[in-house]
């Protein structure tokens, strides 16, 4: 049993009323992310989704397709399990309401409320939404339609067994105010109180007798159970409650959140807490209500029609990429965007780009300057001190962001660190170090913090990106589990990987994508492609030393027709046939990227350039030199001579693309 106590997580169950799209796989993936970094920070974690398979909807569907409603949500189930395993969901459970052990726990809970009289039969008369499984009054409609979704409802009049929900209202918003945490964010606790607690609560219609794919009242066979009463037991079910086999019950109960999108968050805190409490059983800890992904400001669903499928997503760009993006591109608790071009700029920018080269170009100096084993580190001088207390400061701040479910924050916490890592070879030169015997001392230093800062970042990215530390720590030869776990991170002290330990050049982490082309895959002929790439502009080939006659008295409009940039150099590599040439992708960030070729190759190795942020003309017209077009111009300063070259860089760095001038 793990010092630090359990941790009892769930996502909803979701309907199996068609494919998943990457909506819900953001639930999951957050749900997965905070499970696996409670279970690598030393908790006992227990990790519960599942399906929630019974109601009106699931009956017409299969209907309409002429199979059981049984074969219908078993074939639609089997789809959204391989989904998870896809996407690394890597649950302790998969709880389905058509489980013989849910519908037990069901009817249990179902007649002990009848049995104490919080439950009673009477007639329902009042207005039903299919798609939300929702009761509403008339007064609750919105122009005759769902409040919720904006879709028909219908009339339903029938008996029906009520939950004495008016009876609890006054102890529910006492609970609420008296809870801070128990609803957040904290703006989803006030909504709850001022929209449905204040206005009155009224005892819940909680069977019908006009669905016949539901859980059988067992006192009362010609009723089945209201669908959200069947599918909220399910986060106790799926533990044993009230069976001889509660041992799961008893150890992770009461939930330690529940992750849910902010439309059922009234379901979690209203409805689910009065029945716990009825019950005599505690409440969960805490019940966190999401954000949306949404497409033009809609919601993505189905109903709307405009739904991404994390399938294709995964097998294009892989799952470590997608949950990547979907956690750290916006604050949990808000909607955010999804479009696929934000998608595949950060999968370069923080992906390709930021991690891949860390990791590339540590590894290939390790392997160029020492062969292979990582070497001793030696003295550290302050910008070593700088960068190593920066390492060992950022697993504490990730933990602090974790808590507070702040997956994007904690992930740019490990990004800042990256980011630094990249700076400091920048700064520290590792090639120049390489030049001489005597600056051996310092290049051991400096690629063995390098070496030591990746295999923590490798630590820290696994619970969002469960593939990826297996790549890097085969990559820098980390075999041992003490070394991937957390407490490696947390002990304050920096030098944890063996020196000796022998790195390999592996494949590219993440290759880059050609984003135009990603965003035209897709598109029908005859519909534009997603914005064209910003068109380059005037240039003439470009000379290593352009020295001439220059004008004396030019003015600021003279001088600043020609459009300076700070670029990062993304790639590099030599051009086939040419001594001096050099083929770089270099990164203007919001602007995009583009594609130059520089006489730098005597100067310059390909290793030296990339990750460099260099000075860029960026309105040249595109010229082509050595066949290879050439979008732009890098700036050096010459001697007289030609013997010396130096690329012009942005003092201690400035955003991709920033202008200069
Ligand atoms: N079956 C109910 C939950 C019962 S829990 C006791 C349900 N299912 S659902 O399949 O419609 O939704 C499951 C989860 O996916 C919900 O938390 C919902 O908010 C989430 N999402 C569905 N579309 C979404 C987005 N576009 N964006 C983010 N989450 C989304 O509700």
């Amino acid at each position: 049993m793990s010092e630090k106590g359990k941790f009892y997580i769930t996502t909803p169950i979701y309907y199996p009323s068609d494919n998943l799209h990457i909506g819900h796989a953001y639930c999951s993936t957050a749900a997965d992310s905070m499970a696996r970094f409670k279970k690598l920070t030393g908790y006992d974690t227990f990790f519960l989704t599942g399906t929630d398979e019974h109601g009106q909807k699931i009956e017409r569907k299969a209907r309409e397709k002429g199979v059981t409603p049984q074969a219908y949500v078993d074939h639609i189930v089997e789809g959204i399990q391989k989904l998870w395993k896809q996407m690394d969901i890597d649950y302790d459970d998969f709880i389905r309401t058509t489980d013989e052990r849910h519908v037990q726990c069901v009817q249990k809970v179902f007649r002990k409320l009848y049995e104490q009289g919080d439950i009673y039969k009477s007639e329902y008369e009042g207005w039903y939404c299919t798609p939300c499984e929702s009761f509403w009054t008339e007064l609750q409609l919105k122009d005759g339609k769902c409040p919720d979704c904006g879709r028909p409802v219908e009339k339903a009049k029938e008996e029906s067994y009520f939950f004495r929900m008016s009876k609890y209202q006054d102890w529910m918003i006492d609970y609420i105010r008296e809870h801070p945490d128990f609803i957040q964010p904290t703006s989803r606790a006030n909504e709850m109180i001022k929209n449905f607690l204040e206005p009155g609560l009224e005892d819940l219609c909680v069977s019908r007798t006009s669905i016949r794919w539901g859980i059988p009242v067992d006192f009362d066979s010609r009723h089945t159970v209201y669908v959200w009463v069947d599918a909220l037991t399910n986060y106790i079910s799926a533990l044993g409650y009230g069976t001889e086999h509660d041992e799961k019950y008893r150890r992770y109960w009461p939930a330690d959140v529940h992750l849910v999108g902010k439309e059922i968050v009234r379901f979690h805190t209203i409805i689910w807490p009065i029945m716990l409490h009825a019950i005599g059983e505690p409440l969960p800890h805490q019940v966190f209500g999401h954000g949306w992904l949404v497409i033009d400001g809609k919601k993505m669903g189905k109903s709307v029609g405009n739904v991404v499928d994390p399938v294709i997503l995964c097998d294009r760009y892989s799952s470590d990429a997608v949950r990547y993006f979907l956690m750290r591109e916006m604050p949990f608790g808000s909607d955010g965007e999804f479009t696929l071009k934000a998608m595949l700029s950060r999968i370069n920018a923080d992906l390709a780009n930021d991690l891949g080269n860390l990791v590339s170009r540590t590894v290939a100096m390790i392997e160029k300057y020492y062969g292979g084993p990582v070497p001793a580190s030696g003295a550290c001088e302050e910008v070593d001190t700088a960068l190593r207390g920066l390492a060992l400061r950022t697993a504490g701040q990730v933990e602090e962001y974790m808590n507070a479910f702040q997956f994007s924050s904690a992930l740019s916490e490990i990004w800042k660190l990256v980011g630094e890592c990249n700076r400091y070879i920048d700064l520290t030169a590792p090639w120049i170090l390489g030049r001489s015997e005597e600056s051996r001392p310092r290049l051991n230093t400096v690629l063995y913090t390098l070496a030591e800062c990746v295999r923590r970042v490798a630590v820290m990215i696994g619970f969002v990106m469960p593939r990826t530390p297996g790549r890097i720590f085969e990559q820098l030869g980390v075999t041992q589990p003490e070394m991937k776990d957390w407490n490696s991170l947390t002990d304050g002290v920096f030098e944890h990987l063996k020196p000796g330990t022998v790195v390999h050049k592996g494949e590219a982490l993440f290759p880059r994508l050609d984003i135009q082309k990603e965003l035209e895959r897709d598109q029908p002929e005859s519909t534009p492609a997603a914005s064209p790439a910003p068109a380059a502009a005037a240039p003439k080939p470009q000379k290593t030393h352009p020295r001439t006659e220059y004008p004396e008295n030019i003015t600021l409009d003279d001088f600043g027709i020609i459009r300076l940039q700070a670029a990062r150099v993304l790639s590099c590599e030599k051009v086939e046939k040419s001594k001096k040439l050099l083929k770089m992708q270099v990164s203007l960030g919001p602007d995009g990227e583009r594609q130059v070729v520089s006489g730098i190759a005597a100067y310059y190795t390909p290793e030296e350039m990339v990750g460099r942020q260099v000075v860029m003309v960026t309105n040249l017209k595109p010229a082509r030199l050595a066949g290879i077009e050439s979008q732009g111009m890098i700036l050096c300063a010459s001697s007289k001579d030609d013997s010396a070259l130096k690329l012009l860089t942005v003092d201690d760095g400035m955003e991709d693309g920033a202008l200069i001038g």
